[in-house]
């Protein structure tokens, strides 16, 4: 018996010998040299990386980009009007602030911090208000005159078509995931400075046809920001405003009363829509560095100046830099 037992226990170990064995070779290399792969792991993502930005600009056609980009997440298409119950009366709405606000007549909570409600307390309203799937909140034509309490783990926040008039510091504060504001057509004519600062996420501003003459401070993770017919003059916008923000590669200004070109401009910036402004004059520096002519900016590669008072001819060295001349009159 217990040499059968033995038989038995040899007949498994060399079957679990015979699988690690069978281990690709490959596969035991890689464990054997992790330095090397290391280093060519990091030379594929670089790879990567740089094909992936070039087939983006095939894919999208940047001057479409407006109209392309839209529901980028990809959520189920809705159809405006279904999207929340349109009270008969807008009387009858509830009051945001008084709601949320009313902890005297939430049960209390028996639930620990690590499950809370999925939108404890102050999500509700926002919810009953517009039509939330998933983390996307979706406000579109909903008579908004405030931008609503958000969920706390909102991610993509559709308010368009609203008659919201101003954003304010408060309203999306501590929205840690949220990646997205689209605001469009609405009337907003105020923003507080540090309406959008603190959103360590957010990577998308979209901000067209509203009654803007400023633009308040932008977060450092910013990749696009679309103020497209507002009534922004150049002193709109604090000095230097987009030097720093190593992410934006989309600036669409097109529609304003701009009188300058913004500058510095960062060097992720692919795609700047400035047409139809008041500009008429730009620095020799604008773009491009005038004392290093062997600099190239492949990135930026969509410019618009057409619609503006500025002729293109008289600034000759202005554009060595660029992949492609902006669009305008020249
Ligand atoms: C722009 O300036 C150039 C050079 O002075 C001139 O030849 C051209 O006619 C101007 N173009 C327009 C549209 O005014």
């Amino acid at each position: 018996g217990c040499r059968m037992w033995t038989l038995a226990w040899l007949g498994m170990a060399s079957l679990c010998l015979g699988a690690a064995w069978a281990v690709p070779a490959k596969e035991r290399r890689k464990a054997e040299k992790p330095k090397a792969d290391l280093a060519l792991y990091e030379n594929l993502d670089l790879d990567n990386y740089d094909l992936t930005l070039d087939n983006y600009g095939e894919i999208l056609d940047l001057s479409n980009y407006e109209e392309l980009y839209d529901y980028g997440d990809l959520a189920p298409k809705i159809e405006v009007g279904t999207l929340a119950p349109r009270p008969k009366d807008p009387e009858t709405l509830p009051n945001l602030g008084a709601t949320a606000e009313t902890p005297k007549l939430q049960p209390p909570s028996t639930a620990g911090p690590l499950h809370p409600a999925p939108f404890p307390g102050q999500g509700l309203p926002s919810c009953l208000l517009c039509l939330c799937v998933g983390t996307s909140v979706y406000c579109d034509d909903a008579n908004l005159e405030h931008i609503p309490r958000l969920p706390p783990d909102t991610t993509y926040l559709y308010a368009r078509f609203n008659r919201i008039g101003a954003v304010r510091a408060g309203d999306f504060t501590g929205l840690k995931k949220l990646k997205r504001i689209d605001l469009s057509s609405n009337s907003i004519s105020w923003a507080d400075v540090d309406a959008f600062r603190l959103l360590p996420s957010l990577q998308e501003l979209i901000l067209p046809q509203n009654r803007l003459t400023a633009l308040p401070e932008l977060p450092h993770s910013i990749v696009r920001l679309d103020a497209r017919l507002n009534r922004i003059p150049s002193t709109g916008l604090r000095p230097e405003a987009f030097r720093d923000l190593k992410q934006l590669q989309f600036l669409h200004l097109s529609d304003n009363q701009l009188d300058f070109i913004p500058a510095p401009l960062p060097e992720s910036l692919r795609s700047l829509h400035l047409q139809n402004n008041n500009i008429q004059t730009m620095h020799e520096d604008t773009f491009c560095d005038s004392q290093d002519h062997s600099q190239i900016r492949r990135a930026l590669e969509d410019i618009r100046l057409d619609g503006n008072p500025i002729n293109l001819s008289l600034f000759p060295d202005a554009y060595f830099c660029l992949p492609r001349l902006p669009t305008g009159r020249f």
